[in-house]
């Protein structure tokens, strides 16, 4: 059986240990005191966030081009350790790519690993043979180009594998990274965007580590390929509750849950009011407040909080659901600038839900003990929806188990218009555009989606899926084409 110290970011010398169900040993998580681990007091490495290298890419004919290297590497999550990891041009994670609408962009992938993999851009809205799934894999050695033009609004993205059943221990090694896009309308407003000053990127993850903690330990049993595999040091931006010393004045995080399949539960622990301005594809209408944040794996929220009363204190970005600590923020600086988040951030297209021509069935539920869509596992070779160019179309999305899914969507955006048979129910915070929507238990939603601009054939479908990277790797997947 799995042993596995859980680590609590105050006292880091140890304490839980979570037992792995898979062993035989029942089917709860069940926590008991010990910790008999040699390495559990291994001290974390302390330090201040870490803020990924913000690239705009270089000029050649008319397109710039973003030069990424996909690497074998070693990161120090833990004082004096190296862990193995794979980055992109970095020890882990990659760099956040800024990208402006209109704009003509190359994304260049070399892979430097020993085996193959894949990059996508999530929440891009590209041709089908740019997106980078599995149909486009990048060969060891070889370079892949996502090509394309950005034609979508100011909204925050970001990049990671997405190969035929190894997506989750892909990211899990550390690859993963942010895409900003910008436009003219986010430009004119009165938002924090001093990129790694009061434009703070957070890239939230979960990890175990092997107990001498020079490997990611990417082990998953079948209970937690099925329950979420959860790891028990939580980490910003590939470090461990690592300071943020903020200037005393409104902070904007672009939050991305980048975990396998932990649904992150976000508050900060003085319990400060905060504005969410932005969902997955695009900002809110108007900024909505809130003093906890659910965000399920690969969904976005970008937020502003006001500090400009709060110099000299220190709290910290908390997640409830497993009592972590994921950053300790010290407002320990002179603001340098002063911004104020508008009352009207965007005007969205009204949500029109008659215009939809036909709606679309899919359910999210175990079929002889493999996760699939519509009773039908992820293949390849095998296209399960068929959209036509153009077309308002109701996705009408049907959680059937008692666990928590997610839906997510490539090329497009899609609007939630009713969640459990409901318009009232759907969560002033998902009024966006959004490419992902949380499903717990036995959940329902509604999403109005249209496939604009691309089409594509069998060779280079689109895919939806649960987010969810354990589950999406086992069958709980589809392809559509766009014709
Ligand atoms: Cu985040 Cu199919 O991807
Ligand atoms: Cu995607
Ligand atoms: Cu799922």
């Amino acid at each position: 059986m799995k042993r596995r110290t859980f680590i609590t970011m105050s006292s880091i010398t140890a304490l839980w240990v979570l037992t792995g169900c898979g062993g035989g040993s029942g089917g709860d998580n069940g926590m008991s005191g010990g910790g008999d681990n040699p390495s559990d007091d291994t001290p974390v490495k302390k330090g201040t966030l870490p803020i990924p290298e913000l690239i705009k890419g270089t000029e050649r004919s008319g397109v710039n081009h973003y030069d990424l290297n996909i690497v074998e590497a070693e990161h120090e999550f833990f004082e004096g350790v190296k862990t193995n990891t794979y980055a992109i041009d970095s020890t882990y994670l990659g760099p956040t790519l800024l990208l402006e609408n209109g704009e003509d962009v190359s994304l260049n992938f070399s892979n430097r690993l020993q085996e193959e993999t894949t990059m996508h851009g999530h929440g891009m809205h590209v041709p089908g043979n740019m997106d980078g799934t599995a149909h486009q894999p990048i060969a060891v050695g070889a370079t892949w180009s996502a090509q394309y033009s950005v034609d979508q609004n100011a909204c925050t993205n970001w990049y990671h594998p997405h190969y035929m059943h190894k997506t989750a221990p892909h990211v899990y090694q550390g690859l993963a990274g942010m895409i900003i896009i910008e436009d003219d309308e986010i430009k004119a407003l009165d938002l924090p965007n001093r990129y790694g000053i009061d434009d703070i990127p957070l890239v939230l993850q979960d990890r175990f580590f092997s107990a001498d903690k020079t490997r990611l330990d990417y082990s998953p049993s079948t209970m937690e390929l099925r329950m979420g595999y959860v790891g028990n040091v939580f980490i910003a931006n590939g470090a461990i509750n690592p300071t943020f010393e903020a200037e005393d004045k409104e902070i904007r995080f672009r939050v991305l849950n980048g975990s396998n399949s932990t649904v992150y539960d976000l508050g900060f622990s003085n319990d400060i009011v905060f504005k969410q301005i932005g969902g997955d594809n695009s900002l809110l209408e108007s900024p909505v407040s809130m003093s906890r944040l659910v965000l399920s794996p690969g969904e976005r929220a970008e937020i502003v909080v006001d500090l400009t009363d709060e110099k000299g204190s220190s709290f910290t970005l908390h997640e409830y659901r497993n009592d972590q600590t994921f950053l300790t923020i010290n407002v320990s600086n002179d603001a340098t600038e002063f911004t104020a988040v508008p009352s009207t951030l965007a005007a969205l297209e009204p949500v029109d839900a008659s215009l939809a021509v036909r709606t679309r069935p899919f359910t999210l539920e175990m079929t002889g003990g493999i996760f699939t869509i519509n009773r039908r596992e992820m293949d390849m070779m095998f296209i399960n929806e068929t959209v036509p160019l153009g077309d308002v179309e109701i996705w009408d999305v049907t959680n059937k188990m008692g666990m928590d899914h997610n839906f997510h969507i490539h090329a497009t955006h899609f609007r939630v218009i009713e969640r459990n048979g409901s318009a009232a129910n759907v969560r002033n915070n998902e009024k966006g555009y959004k490419d992902v929507v949380y499903l717990q238990g036995n959940e329902r939603v509604k999403l109005l989606v249209k496939m604009t601009d691309y089409t594509t054939d069998a060779s280079a479908p689109y895919m939806y899926h649960c987010h969810f990277l354990e589950h999406e790797d086992n069958g709980m997947m589809g392809q559509f084409i766009v014709v």
